[in-house]
């Protein structure tokens, strides 16, 4: 069984980011002028270390650095600085053994349109050194479990969206690879392809295999994963499992508050109820309330709020949830 690590990871980009990656921006207009060349800190220091045989998450929003990590740790993203293993191997100076060992489901699907789903998988699996036994075993048990054998002869070009990454995800285990990269592998599935997918990704797991996945859903995290780092413009934020995580939030659950004016003095009354454990002023005339309580304060809320000549318009509780923890770390939502 193979783990991961990284020791303080930095990756600057010097030019601009291609249309389409996390947090970029669209392609800018040619100006006349030459201008300076862009420093993009991707990571800022990310240590990570992933246990042989676990499920770990990298949640965070887009253009956090989860496809970067990803990039780095599967050899196709030189490191500004720091450094990764896959197992014992130094991912950067050791490539081809790190090759061997690890499956990588990219963010955008790239698969060859004029091949069809099965060739796909025998090429990867010849690619990989199996035998053509071997291949045609393996490709005939992908394509059943990830519901493809009807489509199996027929050419990439007419898949849709959901079966191409399907595919490219039954390509990535084609070879067995102890460790599994998965670059947010269920954007753009529907929710029952996503809830079979979670249970591939669990029985993949158990037969001792160490994953990562990326996503910037939470309930996904969650679901899934053993542990999880959240990370924000390349740094992490919190580190642990979904429980302790959401246990860490104070109080637990949130409540989002808007009212008709601004009013420090009611946020200060809130402060002083029951089971409220911090309050956070939300421009322009709302607050954040954190607290180990929900829909019971309503009532003294909205009874203060009144009292306060700051009318109740509008209320949203959480429980405890990824999503609050993110909140709370940031003051934006993984959402966003
Ligand atoms: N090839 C690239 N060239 C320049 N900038 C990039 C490139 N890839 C990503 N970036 C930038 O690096 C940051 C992190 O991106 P990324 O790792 O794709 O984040 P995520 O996968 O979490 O959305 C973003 O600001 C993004 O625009
Ligand atoms: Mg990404």
């Amino acid at each position: 069984m193979v783990g991961i690590r990284t020791h303080d990871l930095r990756k600057v980009y010097n030019s601009a980011p291609p249309f389409g990656a996390g947090g970029g921006s669209p392609p800018a207009q040619r100006g006349k002028q030459k201008k300076p060349k862009p420093e993009i800190v991707a990571l800022d220091g990310l240590s990570l270390e992933v246990a042989a045989g676990e499920v770990f998450g990298l949640l965070g929003p887009n253009g956090a650095g989860k496809s970067t990590t990803v990039g780095i740790l599967t050899t196709r993203v030189q490191p500004t600085g720091g450094q990764a293993w896959i197992g014992e191997h130094d991912v950067w100076k050791q490539q081809v053994p790190v090759k061997r060992v690890i499956g990588v489901v990219a963010q955008r699907p790239n698969l060859d349109f004029s091949l069809t789903a099965r060739e796909i998988l025998a090429f990867h699996g010849a690619y990989f050194g199996l035998d053509s036994h071997e291949r045609t075993k393996r490709a005939d048990a992908l394509l059943e479990r990830f519901k493809l054998t009807d489509r199996a002869d027929q050419m990439v070009r007419g898949f849709s969206g959901g079966m191409m990454q399907r595919l490219s995800i039954a390509r990535a285990m084609m070879h067995d690879p102890q460790v599994l990269f998965l670059d947010e592998p269920s954007a753009g599935l529907d929710p029952q392809t996503r809830l079979l997918l979670w249970e591939i990704i669990r029985e993949y797991n158990h037969s001792g295999k160490t994953i990562l996945l990326t996503t910037h859903n939470m309930e996904e995290a969650d679901a899934l994963s053993h542990r999880l780092a959240i990370i924000d413009h390349g740094r992490m934020i919190a580190l642990g499992t979904p429980g302790d995580l959401k246990a860490s939030v104070p109080g637990g659950y949130l409540l989002r508050l808007r009212f008709g004016t601004n009013s420090p003095e009611l946020l200060e009354k809130l402060r002083s109820l029951a089971g409220v454990r911090e309050v956070r002023p939300v421009e322009p005339n709302g607050a954040d309330v954190y607290a180990d309580r929900g829909g019971s304060l309503i009532p003294e809320v909205a009874t203060f709020a009144a009292s306060s000549g700051a009318e109740l318009h509008d209320v949203n509780i959480s429980e405890p949830s990824l999503e609050n923890l993110f909140l709370h770390h940031t003051g934006r939502s993984l959402r966003e």
